[in-house]
């Protein structure tokens, strides 16, 4: 579900008209909107409240992490998951609650983590058997404990693209059971880290509640199979992964996930930590792009735009499909466009063969499913300044991010 609408034939981003947006801010444009992105957020929190497992939802700023996007999140009791320094800055930058930040990441250098402990985060979820001493002597010299769960590699395949799969026992992420079970041992006579958790995270955009049945399961197993843990554990967190519509409507109700999970997790005395991202703010954005040059080569035609694989980077790392509609929809006959970006690459493509009405030049296209991975992923290759983004709330559109400039892309070499 989204906000996203065609009304007399022109796009709307709730109250707001896209080609509006466009002529006001200049294009490539990301816009989100305020409303989709709290309705994505009610839909898990209610879905797991109605079934007696009431959440602490730790959005994942990796997925959009505009100062904006993480207040209208704040604003509704959202706690937080980062995954560096620099998006811990971003929580304390809009002054979000630090004791709902949880900190995942499988490579924590010593500085991110003292930030974090100054911060005095939540929780900190351990990767690797190496990092249990690490973040102990760190919390030590502060004078703290620090709560920790342990990343466990559930080895269960999310049954999604092989770059966001985390939680089998080839990846690196997580720590396997055997080495788990030496990890909780050498932890009992650590002094400055606690183990109060336990914490998976499958991989992205599943769209099957089984594989979380599966984590949950192993999970609960492995609690069980360690003498006392059971006491010593009061959290779990499960990651994120919900999958959105990129083509129709694939996404499951957050509920359908809930329900599953219930039956095994109700009788624990475990409290839940979720840490969705992109169900959050997947379908909340969209990418406005202008087509530059419309030309023919062969048999295929190319809209060639202005925004390209260094604004939205998903069709060329993961092949991924994104929705693309012109703004201002119009009649006549369909053709197979290329739609592609500006960029020195052959892979620099929004969408191929896409059904679509003869596109002229100058004419505006908006690519779905952008609010997440997209401007969170985005580069200045080709010296390019990244996009301008906008948040819309109602009938108000605010400017939340500027286009960047060229001083912007040359002033840190400058400044040598
Ligand atoms: N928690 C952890 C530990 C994670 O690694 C991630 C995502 C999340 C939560 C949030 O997952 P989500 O709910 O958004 O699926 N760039 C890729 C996705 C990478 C996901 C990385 N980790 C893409 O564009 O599809």
């Amino acid at each position: 579900m989204d906000h996203f609408e065609y009304r007399r034939q022109e796009l709307y981003c709730d109250g707001v008209r896209a080609e509006a947006l466009a002529a006001e801010y200049g294009t490539p444009l990301y816009v989100y909107c305020a409303e989709t992105i709290r309705h994505h957020f009610r839909q898990i929190d209610e879905g797991f409240r109605a079934v007696g497992l009431p959440p602490l939802i730790c959005y994942s700023v990796k997925a959009n992490s505009n100062l904006a996007v993480l207040r209208v999140l704040a604003d509704m009791g959202s706690g937080f998951d980062v995954v560096s320094g620099g998006e811990l800055r971003r929580i304390k930058e809009i002054g979000a609650d630090p004791e709902k930040i949880v900190y995942a990441g499988v490579g924590k250098t010593e500085a991110e983590i003292g930030l974090a402990l100054d911060a005095g985060i939540k929780l900190f979820n351990v990767e690797a058997p190496s990092e249990l001493p690490r973040i102990d002597r760190l919390a030590l010299e502060r004078g703290k404990c620090a709560d920790v769960a342990i990343r466990l590699n559930p080895d269960v395949d999310p049954g999604t693209h092989r770059y966001i799969t985390t939680g089998k026992r080839e990846n690196k992420f997580g720590i396997d059971r055997d080495r788990a079970r030496a990890v909780l041992t050498e932890a009992e006579g650590l002094r400055g880290v606690e183990v109060t958790g336990i914490h998976v995270h499958l991989g992205s955009q599943i769209t099957d509640v089984k594989p979380y049945v599966q984590g949950v399961e192993t999970v609960l197993e492995f609690i069980d199979s360690v003498p006392g843990l059971g006491d010593r554990i009061q959290s779990l967190d499960l990651g994120g992964g919900f999958g959105i519509h990129y083509e129709g409507s694939e996404a499951l109700p957050a509920h359908h996930c809930a329900e599953a999970l219930a039956p095994l997790l109700v009788d624990r005395e475990l409290d839940l930590i979720l840490e969705p991202g992109r169900f959050i703010v997947g379908n909340a954005g969209v990418l406005l792009t202008e087509v530059i040059t419309m030309k023919k080569s062969g048999s295929r035609s190319f809209a060639i735009c202005d925004a390209g694989m260094n604004d939205l980077l998903r069709p060329a790392l993961y092949d991924s499909f994104h929705r693309i509609t012109p703004v201002l929809e119009k009649d006549g006959p369909l053709h197979a466009t290329d739609v592609v970006g500006p960029i020195c690459e052959s892979g620099d493509f929004l969408g191929l063969e896409r059904e679509l009405r003869t596109i002229e030049e100058g004419e505006r296209l908006a690519v779905f499913g952008a609010g997440a991975y997209a401007f969170s992923m985005s580069s200045q290759y080709n010296t390019r300044p990244r996009a301008a983004e906008v948040l819309v709330d109602g009938d108000d559109a605010r400017l939340v991010r500027r286009r960047e400039t060229y001083d912007d892309l040359i002033a840190p070499e400058r400044e040598i």
